[in-house]
């Protein structure tokens, strides 16, 4: 059966200027310096940024994705972006449905599981996010919650090749607080468990799921090394080349 193959995936969120493109070409410098990991290195920017970033990151291992897209591929829907307009722009992926657009924009599983859709037809790779509130997990409904979100949110048609999907805990995001080893190995078995008893035992042990929500290079190592955890969204920590490095570091041998 095949492996998932890591992802370290940085969400920018609304962070970057022109001056942030230097950034991308330390982390290239940074990636080509070392021994290569043994992971796919992804920066999603925010939408002004991204042509742009994708052409600093042409020749390096840096793959470029975008934060979120439209459900619909063009139309009167104004300030909104559409997959194929990401395409476009040089992104070969999409983050959907993270707890920030839920919350944000009171997006559901269904506006997610229509905006997977879209990055699909697209073309792009959907990075589909899950996770409970802090007073979900207090009520002990965690492992209910990310179920639901995940038969929700996910397609027909998912693979290894056209999905990533995301483990975020609302409280981790940004608090420096993350939940222990234990925790996150719970979820993650759960997770994989769902996957494979929805797209059978290949598509489902194949497909990498990250964890996200304050991983750092001081704790990416034991985060990374849990079971059924295959690479890491980053969002504070990917903003800056050497602390976004130091995370990848956990797949340098
Ligand atoms: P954080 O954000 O790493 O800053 O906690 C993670 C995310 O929201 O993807």
């Amino acid at each position: 059966m095949a492996k998932p193959t890591p992802l370290v995936a940085g969400n920018w969120k609304m962070n970057g200027l022109n001056t942030a493109l230097a950034e991308i070409e330390a982390l290239s410098g940074l990636l080509g310096g070392k021994d290569t990991p043994a992971c796919d290195v992804m920066i999603c920017p925010p939408a002004t940024l991204l042509s742009r970033l994708a052409d600093a990151a042409d020749g390096s291992s840096i793959a470029v994705g975008g934060q979120d897209c439209h459900q619909n591929v063009s139309g009167a829907h104004t300030g909104d972006i559409s997959a194929q307009m990401l395409k476009d722009a040089g992104a070969s992926a999409v983050i959907v449905g993270h707890s920030e657009r839920r919350a944000d924009h009171g997006e559901s599983d269904k506006t997610v599981h229509d905006k997977a859709v879209a990055a699909w037809d697209a073309g792009l790779k959907a990075i589909i996010c899950v996770g409970e509130t802090e007073s979900q997990r207090d009520a002990g409904e965690t492992i209910q919650v990310v179920e639901g979100q995940l038969a929700g949110s996910i397609p027909e048609g998912a693979t290894a090749d056209n999905m990533v999907v995301a483990y975020e805990p609302v409280w981790a995001i940004g608090t420096g607080r993350t939940p222990t080893a234990d925790d996150v190995a719970a979820v993650h078995a759960a997770m994989r468990a769902a996957l494979e008893a929805r797209f059978g035992a290949e598509t489902g042990g194949s497909v990498a799921l990250l964890y996200g929500g304050s991983v750092k290079p001081g704790n990416a190592v034991e985060l990374m090394g849990v079971a059924n955890v295959n690479g890491a969204l980053v969002g504070g920590a990917s903003l800056k080349a050497a602390d976004f490095d130091g995370i990848i570091d956990a797949y340098r041998g």
